[in-house]
């Protein structure tokens, strides 16, 4: 089972989603709301940890404001006890859009990035990724390589979300391949992947990642239609 949410934040505000949520964040998410300098990241991140409670709390038609969460040692986000067993999620941020998954029976990540930025590519690759990744991204022409390295990187910071262990697995100790759908072999997290990727207009590239024991039973889909809390 598995479920996306999109929230566009534009038309929100971190005093907003306090109010219409007084009692649904810890807390430790209000101190860390707080150290957030710009109001967009506030919002963000509000708009996150609101959404994953009302996407978690549906699922066992709970209270969100039961659903506690806390951190692994690499800072992945987890739920604190057990009322909703089996179930993983994943946030990701890039603005003005928070993206959310939930699924149940697999581990899973997700990363949203706007292909907009003012980054090189080349060199993030060529510094990063694995080899096989800078070869594909090599041989494209110059015009493709752009989205191509949004494609890969999406899904590669997907993945990393999924396997919870941060930066400390490093980007290159595993090669995605571009394709439909796209795949990696991940020997060192044996199970099974799944991996998903999507664009839509203004240049945002968003990838979803599944790892489970076995397949699972349809491809995942990424909904990119917004949804407003
Ligand atoms: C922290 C990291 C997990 C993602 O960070 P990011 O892409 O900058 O930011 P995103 O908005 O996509 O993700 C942030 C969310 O990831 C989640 N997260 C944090 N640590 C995590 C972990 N170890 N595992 C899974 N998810 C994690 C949190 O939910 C966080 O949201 P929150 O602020 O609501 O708690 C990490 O992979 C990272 O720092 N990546 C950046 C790598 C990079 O710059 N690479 C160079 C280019 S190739």
């Amino acid at each position: 089972m598995w479920h996306d949410l999109l929230i566009d934040c534009s038309a929100l505000s971190c005093e907003g989603l306090l109010l219409a949520y007084p009692r649904w964040l810890s807390p430790d998410e209000l101190h860390r709301a707080e150290k957030l300098h710009r109001p967009e990241d506030r919002t963000l991140f509000l708009a996150g940890r609101v959404g994953v409670r009302r996407l978690l709390a549906d699922y066992h038609s709970l209270n969100p404001c039961a659903v506690t969460l806390a951190a692994n040692a690499f800072g992945k986000p987890i739920l604190r006890e057990a009322p909703l067993p089996d179930l993983d999620f994943s946030i990701s941020h890039a603005w003005p859009y928070t993206l959310i998954a939930v699924s149940r029976g697999c581990a899973v990540g997700v990363d949203i990035e706007n292909a907009g930025r003012d980054i090189d590519p080349q060199r993030l690759w060529r510094r990063f990724f694995a080899a096989a990744e800078v070869a594909t991204l090599e041989a494209l022409p110059a015009k493709e390589q752009r989205d191509a390295f949004f494609e890969l990187w999406t899904l590669k910071e997907a993945y990393i979300k999924a396997v919870g262990e941060g930066l400390s697995l490093g980007l290159d100790s595993f090669t995605v391949h571009r394709g439909v759908p796209p795949h990696t072999a991940a020997p060192a997290h044996g199970g099974t992947w799944t991996l998903a990727h999507t664009t839509w207009p203004g240049s945002f590239h968003a990838a979803a990642a599944c790892l489970s024991s076995t397949p699972l039973p349809s491809p995942i889909h990424l909904d990119i239609t917004p949804s407003i809390l």
